[in-house]
């Protein structure tokens, strides 16, 4: 695999990397992830802003961002990618010795860029899966897509580990997100989700999902979904660049309602996919 680190094309067991990086030493810094579809980057300019934002929330200096989208794809040619692949930014704050919390800003950032192929995900759209309920141990800055995911890897990798799909995670009787995605109810035919808040990430296909449903007189509430009631609610979905619309069957050991994706979930489904025909 061929992957960029700091203005160069290498081999990944050529890339060598400082253990006085701050992302290594402090998880000191911040990351994106995006997909093509039809060989084309999507929502290319939304993740830049987020991008942006989680640097300019850690006060970290970058200023390459125009420089992104053609390293991108000229990783997938040199990995001769020719299917759609997803990809994965991370800056760090750079290399500063002795290890201090404190930091100059005159640190240089490093600048971490790869591509892979994506998964096939056929059967989890089509049958949906199922999830787990975990505490939200993270901290309440989850607004930043920041590198320290530790929270994040245990709570999906108990989920995965029991036969899940993902870990749902709640605080107090509030559900949040998914470890890597947005959460969604539908209840008498209107969709609910968390609203914006330090508690969750800014999900691009989340933003997606709003204007979809504006456009089509479908009623979203941005309210929490309530852990204590959950099993009041008639479907759920789950969100994600590579999750896109993930229908949610099942939550634990019991079935959500037939045990097959809902109807709206299938119509919000519809409605991403001809809106990713049409960008
Ligand atoms: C915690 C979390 N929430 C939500 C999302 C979904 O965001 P997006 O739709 O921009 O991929 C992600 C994606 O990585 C995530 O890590």
């Amino acid at each position: 695999m061929i992957a960029f680190y700091n203005g160069e094309f290498l081999p990944i067991e050529k890339i060598s990397i400082s253990p006085f990086d701050r992302g290594f030493l402090f998880a000191d810094g911040v990351y994106e992830a995006l997909r093509t579809y039809n060989k084309k980057l999507f929502m290319l300019q939304k993740h830049l802003e987020r991008l942006k934002y989680s640097l300019e929330q850690i006060n970290l200096n970058f200023s390459e961002f125009n420089q992104l989208e053609n390293i991108i794809y000229r990783c997938a040619e040199l990995n001769s990618l020719d299917t759609d692949f997803s990809t994965y930014i991370q800056i760090t704050r750079g290399v500063s010795f002795p290890r201090t919390h404190y930091y100059s800003n005159q640190i240089k950032p490093n600048l971490f860029v790869f591509v892979s192929p994506l998964k096939n995900r056929g059967r989890e759209i089509n049958e949906g899966v199922s999830v787990t309920l975990e505490q939200d141990v993270r901290w309440s800055r989850c607004d930043i897509k920041s590198i320290a995911l530790l929270p994040n890897v245990l709570a999906n990798h108990k989920a995965i580990s029991e036969g899940h799909y993902e870990a749902v995670l709640f605080r107090d009787n509030f559900i949040t997100e998914g470890s890597h995605t947005n959460f969604f109810a539908v209840k008498n035919d209107s969709i609910i989700t968390a609203p914006l808040s330090n508690y969750i990430l800014n999900g691009v296909t989340r933003s997606i999902i709003f204007n979809l449903c504006e456009e089509n007189n479908i009623q979203i509430i941005e309210e929490y979904i309530l852990l204590d009631e959950i099993f009041t609610y008639d479907e759920f979905f789950l969100t994600g660049t590579t999750t896109e619309i993930t229908p949610v069957v099942k939550i634990g050991n019991r079935m959500v309602g037939d045990g097959k994706p809902g109807k709206l979930t299938r119509k919000i489904q519809k409605l991403f996919y001809e809106f990713v025909r049409k960008h």
